[in-house]
């Protein structure tokens, strides 16, 4: 038998139900926000991310899917959606023909090759939104505004939100420095990839899985003790515009997030429900105000964020969040005999084009399994279509909860199905 390939998931019955009600919420939400929705490609050039993601992330390094088209080009499946956006952004000089700022929202499947685990996929789903061409922090606090309000809207409770900043170019260098003398001593207590992150990006250092737990990471230096004036204000004036839209949060001067574009704010949001598992970054994004540049653009701000959908699927399974799902369907069909089973399509079609839930029955099965069947769809309707119905073109209808039957005239059942259903 052939396998999903490791790392991915099949999705169907009532976990799909919820995913698609969840996806409603998300595209409902940037409605109200007014951004704009962005599909970019599922591969790219991998140039982009080597550059955009940067060289010394573990996502470049150790995750991506890099293969060869048969034009020997090199292309990489993408392991997160901000670098293409920027791509887009830049490629379609949106900074000269959009509004500005351009508001973007995507959703589709991310792919790293990480060891899977509870709450980390090979193929995993994202949505995410990038703001590009204002670095006003009023902008990072919107965006951190967005993955807490879908939480609210969902009924999601146990949630944190950490922030911290790394602060402008000058700020991150002032940071890079006393990074290098702090962790020069230790570095042969490192692991193998700390001692190779030292050497070309020491922040990295502060992200590794291996090191995480060690005292030399803990007593390191914080971003926040380097910035310089303006940085500050920025950070200052992200929060008060968090208080002004109530939003909670905790400035956590260890978070530098893993990617390498991040300047200034840098936020995550956790599930913060006690067993959850080791899995628990529903959401992370910031600032980068240099990757426009980076990737070849104009000099552009930019700010967004990224949620995996899988873990916000399972946050939700864990608190016992209630959605509501349509349960059942309006009518279910019974053609008598294979004579009626034209008619019955007919009809069919015209209940599903005037917008009721219709189910037909292709098996011909007998009357009694018939019943069963919409009992097992939940179906509030039971159609029968004998000879005599179509004959006559007044069909019967069975109420099938109360068990009461109709006789309706053809022309005469939407009116009815109307006035019976809502
Ligand atoms: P990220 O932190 O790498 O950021 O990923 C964002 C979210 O995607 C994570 O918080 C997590 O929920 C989910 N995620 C990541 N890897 C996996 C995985 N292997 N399996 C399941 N879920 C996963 C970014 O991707 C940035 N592009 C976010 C951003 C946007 N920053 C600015 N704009």
């Amino acid at each position: 038998m052939i396998q999903k390939a490791k790392g991915t998931y099949d999705v169907f019955g009532e976990y799909g139900k919820r995913l698609l009600y969840v996806e409603e919420l998300i595209e409902g939400l940037m409605e109200k926000y007014n951004y704009e929705y962005f599909r970019t490609p599922i591969f790219e050039s991998s140039n982009l991310f080597h550059r955009g993601v940067g060289e010394t992330t573990d996502i470049v390094t150790k995750e991506t899917y890099d293969f060869k088209d048969r034009g020997n080009r090199d292309l990489t499946l993408r392991p997160e959606g901000t670098a293409s956006i920027v791509r887009s952004f830049i490629e379609n000089k949106m900074y000269g023909n959009h509004t500005i700022p351009v508001k973007a929202w995507y959703y589709g499947p991310m792919f790293r090759y990480e060891r899977p685990q509870s709450g980390r996929f090979r193929e995993f789903y994202q949505f995410g939104v990038e703001v590009f061409g204002t670095d006003d922090p009023i902008a990072d606090a919107e965006v951190i505004s967005i993955p807490v309000n879908l939480y609210k809207l969902l009924g999601l409770k146990g949630i944190k939100v950490n922030i911290n900043t790394l602060g402008d170019s000058e700020s991150r260098e002032m940071y890079r420095q006393a990074l290098i003398k702090y962790f020069e001593p230790y570095i042969n207590e490192l692991c193998e990839d700390c001692k190779e992150r030292f050497i070309k990006n020491p922040l990295r250092i502060l992200d590794c899985k291996v090191d995480a737990k060690s005292e030399i990471l803990k007593n390191a230096p914080k971003t926040i003790d380097y910035l310089n004036e303006s940085s500050k204000k920025h950070f200052e004036e992200v929060k008060k515009y968090l208080d002004s839209m109530h939003i909670e949060y905790e400035v956590n001067t260890n978070l530098v997030r893993g990617l390498d574009y991040y300047t200034h704010t840098v936020f995550e949001v956790e599930a913060s429900v006690e067993g959850f598992g080791s899995q628990n970054v529903l959401c992370g994004g910031g600032r980068y105000d240099n990757l426009v540049e980076t990737l070849d653009g104009p000099k552009t701000s930019g700010v967004g964020f990224a949620m995996g959908l899988e873990r916000l699927m399972t946050a939700l399974d864990y608190e016992k969040v209630e959605m509501p799902l349509i349960n059942g369907i309006d009518c279910y069909i019974i053609p008598m005999s294979e004579n009626e089973k034209e008619y019955a399509t007919h009809l069919c079609m015209e209940l599903r084009l005037n917008g009721f839930i219709t189910d037909i029955d292709y098996n011909n099965r007998n009357l009694k399994n018939n019943f069963k069947n919409a009992d097992r769809l939940n179906s509030r309707f039971v159609i029968i279509i004998g000879e005599e119905e179509k004959n006559s073109n007044i069909i019967t209808i069975k109420n099938n909860d109360t068990k009461e039957e109709y006789k309706v005239k053809y022309e005469e059942l939407i009116d009815f199905l109307d006035e019976h259903i809502n």
